[in-house]
């Protein structure tokens, strides 16, 4: 664990991933006590600006709606702790005068110990240069301290090219100093399937294709790619959220049990169950694109993508799982933009009671609401209250924030870095786990991507709708069946 001594250092200071997460997160920490002793926050980029115009962009996204005192005199410390310092990614001496101001603050230390922790919140474009300048220049050796690198997605755009990235980073930064981040694995949900599975004997007896007939993983917002539609474009909707977000959540959801949770046995187990994962069939895959729709803009209308892109900003994919455990059930995951509402959710659909003495009964289902108001809720099927005995669909209803009204849920980012300064490795991902990762969704990026043949044309969904006209039918394939119509979840208000 890194105690004291520590300077975190944020490259690509200016940025919106920098400014609208690593920042506040950082000071989520520090307000919670959570930072090491006496640490001190660099931040670094190419826009020339002084300590005050620092200190305004990075906390403009701090939120003390109520003014509250305390917030204030912290963040008046946050900003004494965090100093700036202009540079290039790709010349040695800008990274040579970084280092030499994370020396003047260590002067002050009056020990020999120090610790730095790079933060990348960069482009993929700058990875490598940085990765290695950092390790020329910025690096302290182990027996004075500790280095580590947290850098974020997008790690390549396919198997080759993320090979590639891990490779050049690998000549300078072992895996031990390494964090990938994938904040779908910081959120409270996520983290809570370890304990929803393996700590309930209930839970872990329907865990199967026995009992279990098809899963969903839905990722929806309620916004398009305003503002971002050049990155966006580059990418699309499968590898912005479905090959990393929402398979992180599959592979913990479908793992066996880890010899324990040190971080190893665990990401042990998640390589495990996604090797057992063909590559994606163009058949199991559903893309759209949204349009113009109730005076918002389509895709195509942004001006930043060109105007006969092909790019799904809405995907649905069915992976199968070839292992005991899983045998025949469809896993479907789906994700959109410029959908009906924000939501991320599992649904785990049971399949039928044996037919003989009820019609018409609806399905078990059991549903984690990762975001917003997180829950758990098991669909399940009472006599209905009264003189008739007739089957209804209710619900066991664990709403956090009815059942942990007063728990502050951290937030995604504060989880990840606090790990990272542990040095935890759980919730990172592994080099293989990202190898196998890509190798599941490699052909199917190829094909839209038109590498090999005409690229696939999406089919279009209006903006703020709840997704392709076609996804209804796409998901009855796969046998998941839908409550009986009388059903209506009563959550909403508290959401
Ligand atoms: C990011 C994607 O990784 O995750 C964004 O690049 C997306 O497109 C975001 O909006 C969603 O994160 P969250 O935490 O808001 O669900």
């Amino acid at each position: 664990e890194l105690k004291d001594n520590t300077i975190i250092i944020v490259l690509g200071a200016s940025g919106d991933l920098a400014k609208k997460k690593t920042y506040p997160a950082l000071f989520g920490l520090y307000r919670m006590g959570f930072l090491p002793k006496g640490v001190h926050i660099v931040g670094y980029a190419r826009t020339k600006m002084d300590d005050a115009e620092y200190h305004k962009r990075i906390t403009a996204y701090i939120k003390n709606p109520n003014n509250d005192p305390e917030v204030s005199a912290k963040l008046e410390e946050f900003k004494k702790l965090s100093t700036y310092i202009s540079g290039g990614y790709e010349d040695s001496p800008s990274f040579a005068n970084l280092n030499k101001h994370l020396e003047k603050i260590e002067s002050s230390y009056g020990v020999k110990e120090r610790n730095r922790v790079f933060y990348l919140a960069l482009p993929p474009s700058v990875f490598i240069p940085v990765g290695q300048h950092l390790k020329e220049q910025c690096y302290v050796t182990p027996d004075v301290g500790k280095c580590r690198i947290i850098v974020e997605k997008p790690f390549g755009k396919d198997l080759d090219s993320s090979r590639e990235l891990l490779g050049a980073l690998k000549q300078h930064w072992t895996e031990d100093e390494t964090f990938r981040i994938d904040h779908y694995l910081g959120k409270e949900m996520t983290k809570n399937l370890l304990v929803l599975r393996f700590a309930n004997v209930a839970f872990n007896a329907f865990w199967d294709k026995n009992s279990i007939s098809n899963v969903q993983i839905t990722f929806k917002e309620p916004f398009g790619t305003e503002g971002r539609g050049g990155y966006f474009d580059e990418f699309g909707i499968i590898r912005d959220i479905l090959q990393n977000h929402l398979l992180q959540v599959l592979s913990i959801l479908t793992m066996e049990r880890p010899v324990s949770f040190a971080a190893e046995d665990i990401r042990d187990e998640k390589v495990k169950v996604l090797r057992a994962i063909p590559p994606i069939e163009r058949s199991d895959t559903l893309l759209g694109q949204y349009v113009a729709a109730n005076g918002k803009p389509g895709y195509l209308d942004d001006d930043t993508v060109p105007h006969n892109s092909v790019c799904p900003t809405f995907a649905a994919t069915t992976l199968w799982i070839h292992n005991p455990r899983w045998e025949g059930v469809p896993f479907i995951l789906k994700a959109g933009k410029a959908l009906n509402e924000a939501k991320v959710e599992v649904r785990i659909q049971f399949k039928d009671v044996t037919k003989g003495i009820f019609k018409d009964i609806s399905r078990n289902e059991l549903v984690i609401r990762i975001q917003p108001s997180e829950a758990v809720y098991l669909k399940l099927n009472t006599k209905t209250p009264g003189l008739h005995t007739r089957a209804i669909p209710t619900e066991m209803d664990l709403t956090y924030k009815r059942r942990f009204a007063e728990a502050a849920i951290p937030e995604a980012y504060e989880s990840l870095i606090l790990d990272a300064l542990k040095g935890d490795h759980s919730n990172f991902v592994r080099d293989d786990e990202l190898d196998v990762a890509w190798k599941i969704f490699t052909p199917i990026l190829h094909w839209i991507d038109g590498k090999n043949g005409p690229a696939p044309h999406p089919v279009s969904y209006p903006y703020g709708s709840r997704g392709p006209k076609e996804l209804e039918a796409f998901i009855g394939k796969y046998g998941f069946k839908r409550t009986v119509a009388e059903y209506e979840w009563p959550i909403t208000n508290l959401a």
